[in-house]
């Protein structure tokens, strides 16, 4: 078994997201982000919720740090909602929005569970959408400035920093497919904006350096799949060749190495000259942690009807499926390799998020049995494990999610918690796979 462990050092954590778990969307001075505008939009959100409340989180910090204590975590990634600190954006700070974070990092540290804070996981201020949102160049310096504010607050404790999370999804569900806020549906928005997001990384990065009283480690976390073509045929290859263009090279090669393939569509070479300036690239080549976020694979066919890309997904039978996603284990090794070989980054590789929906519900023992959830851990574990045997030094995992909470355009209807929440009562419940993740990071089995 020795030679099958996870290294000593292995960093075993949690994570969420400030909108789907904190609630008090209008509380204590906090502005309103682009989430609350779109979610209260009928008929954007399934079955028309909303995430005001969420899990309480933001009123509930220490019952759940002290779960997460319970639990053995050493670490827990959180996000920092930019509207809760900045209501406008930019300019007055709601100094009450920052007095909460910094007592959660507080707190953790007091329970030894290292904060992993996350500048940005999709709460863009609804006053700097209505300037044009990440379309605008101007939005980028507004984030260096928030960044900047949260440094001077917390990076006299806070080493690990992420600026953003799934800068894809944010531009492509965002401005492209509209399916998230702020729901616009615009090519060149869409472009535009994930080149934003990107150049702000850089720009936050060197503000948190520059107001750090310490060492910190930058990073960003990217949704990345291995792409596999439906068929063999030239046209489905090269549909997915394109659709990894755009779904992973287009962030992984600027953040490690500093170039863009976005040449290499033709869609979105007639864009390049009008949206990367000279210098941008060079900004953004900067990472200490690259954090990859898992959960399925994609497998892409030519599909001339699709925009931009003429390349659309296909879900083939054989393989098990969750209520959003096929379950796919061995696609996070191969991911991982893959980012190895091609890139050997400097940077530090961390599963930033992995997880599965489960429609759990408690039995008459008040006990969670999500058994399917324990099988897909620990098989995307064993993966995982096999890419480190492989010489991928990968540093840590971070299960999504902490607690079950607002799945954005699906509402509630998908659990992904280690912990049980009912929604009602906002009562807490570790599950069975909870007590099994404390069994592994214990190094007591489970796997
Ligand atoms: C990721 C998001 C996270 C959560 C999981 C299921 O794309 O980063 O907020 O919704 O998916």
């Amino acid at each position: 078994m020795a030679d099958l462990a996870f290294p000593p050092d292995f960093v075993w954590g949690t994570a969420t997201s400030s909108y789907q778990v904190e609630g008090g969307w209008n509380e204590d001075g906090k502005g309103a982000s682009i989430w609350d505008t779109f979610t209260h939009t009928p008929g954007k959100i399934a079955n028309d919720e909303n995430g005001d409340v969420a899990v309480d989180h933001y009123h509930r910090w220490k019952e759940d740090i002290r779960l997460m204590a319970e639990l053995g975590l050493k670490a827990y990634r959180f996000s920092t909602s930019w509207p809760r600190i900045l209501p406008e954006g930019y300019g007055k700070v709601n100094k009450k929005g920052l007095d909460f974070y910094d007592r959660l990092v507080d707190n953790l540290l007091a329970h030894g569970i290292e904060p992993y804070v996350c500048l940005y996981h999709w709460e863009l201020p609804q006053a700097l959408q209505d300037k044009g949102g990440w379309p605008e160049r101007k939005t980028v310096d507004y984030f260096a400035d928030y960044a900047a504010v949260l440094a001077k607050r917390l990076a006299d404790r806070v080493e690990i920093w992420f600026t953003h999370n799934e800068p894809f999804i944010a531009a492509t569900s965002g401005y492209f497919a509209g399916e998230h806020a702020p729901g616009i549906r615009n090519p060149l928005a869409a472009f535009k904006a994930g080149h934003h997001l990107l150049l702000s990384h850089g720009l936050a990065a060197a503000a948190i350096r520059a107001h750090a009283k310490k060492a910190v480690k930058i990073g960003i976390t990217l949704n990345l799949n291995p792409v596999h073509a439906a068929t063999d045929s030239k046209k489905d290859r090269e549909a997915a060749r394109r659709f990894d263009i755009i779904l992973n090279r287009s962030f992984l090669d600027p953040l490690l190495k500093g170039t863009s393939p976005l040449e290499e569509i033709p869609f979105a070479r007639r864009l390049v000259s009008q949206i990367i300036r000279p210098g941008d690239l060079e900004i953004i080549h900067t990472l200490d942690i690259l954090g990859v976020n898992y959960y399925t694979r994609a497998v892409i066919r030519h599909d001339p009807k699709f925009p931009v890309i003429a390349a659309s997904e296909v879900h083939p039978a054989g393989n098990e499926y969750s209520g959003m996603w096929e379950i796919y284990p061995q696609g996070i090794h191969e991911l991982l390799l893959r980012i190895w070989n091609d890139y050997h980054p400097k940077a530090e590789l961390m599963v930033t998020e992995n997880g599965v929906p489960v429609p759990d519900g408690l039995d008459a023992d008040g006990r969670v049995r999500d058994e399917r959830r324990i099988r897909y851990i620990k098989s995307h574990l064993e993966q995982v494990r096999l890419a480190i045997k492989d010489g991928v030094p990968v540093k840590g995992y971070f299960v999504w999610s902490l607690m079950d909470n607002f799945e954005w355009a699906l509402g509630y209807e998908q659990r992904f918690g280690l912990i049980y929440v009912d929604f009602k009562t906002q009562k807490r419940i570790v599950k069975d796979s909870g007590w099994w993740y404390t069994r592994v990071i214990r190094g007591e089995g489970g796997l």
